[in-house]
Order: C-alpha cells, then structure tokens, then sequence
C-alpha cells in the first residue's frame, strides 16, 4: 500500500500527523481551516504541494458542513479563508498559487447565469479536488521526465542518486516529486542506490525519507548533511535530485535549507544537480530569488533534541528553514510536469505550455 499523508473523501479530511513519524502512524481529522492552518503551521502536514492540498481540502471540507445564506456571503467567506491559509508559512508558493486559481475559479463560477448558493458551492468542491488529482498525476509525469534525462546522460546503465529533505508521497497528494524521480528510476530498474541527507534541524530525511524508502523497498542509504561532499566524492553520485518550495522566473530555486550547499559541492563533482518541481511550485511573478521570503523557524529547533537542551543557554542561533540555489548551479535541469528545462530557459517554456 502506498503511503498516504492525505485521506479525503467530500466531507471528511484526515491527515498523517507527521510529527510522530516514523514510530506511530495517526491519522487526525481536519474540519475546518483554523484546523488546516494549524495542521501547517505545526508541520504535521509539511512539504510545498501537500501544504496546499491540505489548506484547499481543509476549505472544502468546512464549505460542505457550512450553511450559507446567499452567494455573496459563499465568496466572501472563501476569499477570507483563502487569505488566511496563504499566511500559514511564507516559502512555498503552493498555497497562494492554489488560493488565486480558486478566486478565479470563484469569479467563473459566480458569473455563470443563473448561479446559485449551490452551483457554486459544488464548482468550488470540485476545482479543489481536481487539485489533489492533478498533483499526483503531475508527479508522475515529472517522475519519469527526471528519470528518463538522468539515464540519458549518464554513462552508466543504473543511477546513484542523492536526495535532501522529504518530497515523496508524505509530501505531496503522493508519489512525490525528487522522490517521485528517485520512484520511476526504481521501478524502470534503472535505480542502484538513492543516499538521503539526514536534514537537519527537522530531519525530514532521516524521519520521513528513509521511512518511505524502507515502505517501498527502495535501496537508501542515510547520511547526515555534512556527508554528502564525502559521498558525491567516494560513492559514485550519478544526479543529485532536490524538491522546491518556490521556483522564480530565471531559475533560482528556494528549498530547504542545506539544498544550497549541495548544489554548490555537486557542481565541483561534475554531478549534474536537478530541480524537480511541478509547475505550480514555480513563480513567474518573481524574476529571481531575491524576492523570496524565507521562513525562521523556533532556536529549539537547534538547541534541543527530543526536549533536551544540547546547547548552551544564551548562545546566539540562526534557523533559516529554507536557502535560495542560484540557477548557474542547477546544471541538470528543473524538471516538470511538462518536461525538463535549462533554468533560464523554464519560465518561457512554461508560458509557452500555458497558452
Ligand atoms: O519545511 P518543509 O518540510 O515543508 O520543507 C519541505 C521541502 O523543502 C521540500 O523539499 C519541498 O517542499 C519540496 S516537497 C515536494
């Protein structure tokens, strides 16, 4: 059975409370977006797709169980909603993206003649769950682009592959993206061996990555973040393949923290770096990086493990969730749902697609 961080069914959303991965697997009830947004903001739901999967489920989950006494106060309500679940964190682009989708589908809906409380209402739920679907449907898709463009350019007939945080199915409606990748190299057999960075201060790799890959028996190897230099050195990394929370326009690629790092250390190998991201992780709006917000997230994170203090009282701490990899160093290519492309070459391509 594939993993399942999200279950929804109209009317009923429950997710996989990943806080207490990988030792108890419990499924806790969504029904409202105070319920959604919280659900982000603690991380029990994380990973830039599912953020928004959740937020928009969470949504119309509460419109289904809501009554509402005319059209005017349906939209009002949605639009107010929206705005708050956009607020839950900053980086991914998922959430904001998904909430000007369904404002526009609301303007459509709204202007049909003879619109209703109801005829809205069901065009609501069902955009929304067209989302979950879409995003499954796109990672397999950008699963076997990446898959297909590593094999292509590689000397060898099975690819090594280093990951960094959590992109799989526990990330996403499932499948994943960089693990999606990492999935269709697995069941073409063309997959030797994927190593996972441990990621710290969260440990999304060592709590989530590594379990998804012992579910699936997917052969993995866990390595904590100051190893990979070592490892893309001594162990014969074919592609490095990372996730993204929010793609600019020329490339540059913010995802979490450490990504930087081994982008910068793969281009010394020669080991060509992917980007793995369905387009709606993408924002044309911005030119580059520099206009992308990075979350900070609590010193604990640093200072404690499991409760216990393993750092000094009044040393300074710095906790950046996410970094921004300059585009230069994507060398593989960002690899979408519509193919994969030169980081300066992506927003062009995606217009191009969209019309
Ligand atoms: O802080 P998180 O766990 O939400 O961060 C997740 C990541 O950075 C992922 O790599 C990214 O969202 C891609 S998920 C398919």
């Amino acid at each position: 059975m594939a993993l399942e961080a999200i279950k929804y069914s109209r009317g009923e959303l429950r997710i996989l409370n990943q806080l207490l991965l990988p030792h108890l697997t419990v499924y806790e009830a969504v029904k409202t977006t105070d319920d959604g947004w919280n659900a982000i903001k603690a991380m029990k739901v994380r990973g830039a797709p599912a953020i928004a999967i959740v937020g928009c489920l969470s949504l119309a989950v509460e419109i289904t169980k809501s009554e509402f006494t005319s059209v005017e106060a349906l939209v009002e309500f949605t639009r107010e909603r929206l705005a708050y679940l956009v607020t839950a964190r900053p980086t991914a682009v998922n959430m904001s993206r998904a909430a000007s989708d369904i404002g526009a589908t609301l303007c459509q809906l709204v202007a049909r003649p003879g619109a209703t409380i109801d005829s809205v209402e069901k065009g609501l739920l069902e955009a929304i769950e067209a989302m979950m679907a879409k995003d499954l449907s796109d990672n397999k898709s950008l699963g076997r682009f990446g898959a297909e463009h590593i094999m292509a350019n590689s000397q060898k007939d099975k690819a090594i592959v280093l990951t960094h945080c959590n992109t799989g199915s526990l990330a996403t409606s499932g499948y994943g993206t960089a693990l999606g990748v990492v999935r269709c190299l697995h069941e073409s057999g063309w997959l030797e061996r994927v190593y996972c960075t441990e990621t710290r201060p969260y440990n999304q790799g060592s709590r989530l990555t590594a379990y998804e890959l012992v579910s699936d028996a997917i052969p993995g190897t866990l390595i904590t973040d100051s190893m990979a230099a070592f490892a893309m050195k001594e162990r014969g990394i074919t592609a490095v393949v990372v996730g993204a929370d929010r793609v600019a326009g020329n490339g540059d690629t913010a995802n979490k923290v450490g990504t930087y790092q081994l982008a910068v250390a793969a281009k010394h190998h020669g080991i060509p770096f992917y980007v793995a991201a369905p387009s709606t992780s993408c924002d044309l709006t911005l030119e580059g990086g520099e206009g992308i917000v990075i979350e900070e997230r609590p010193h604990a994170e640093l200072t404690e493990i499991n409760g216990t203090r393993v750092a000094p009282p009044g040393i300074d701490v710095w906790n950046p969730a996410f970094d921004v990899t300059p585009q230069d160093l994507i060398t593989g290519g960002i690899v979408t749902e519509l193919g994969v492309f030169e980081p300066s070459k992506l927003k062009e391509a995606l217009q191009a697609k969209e019309k």
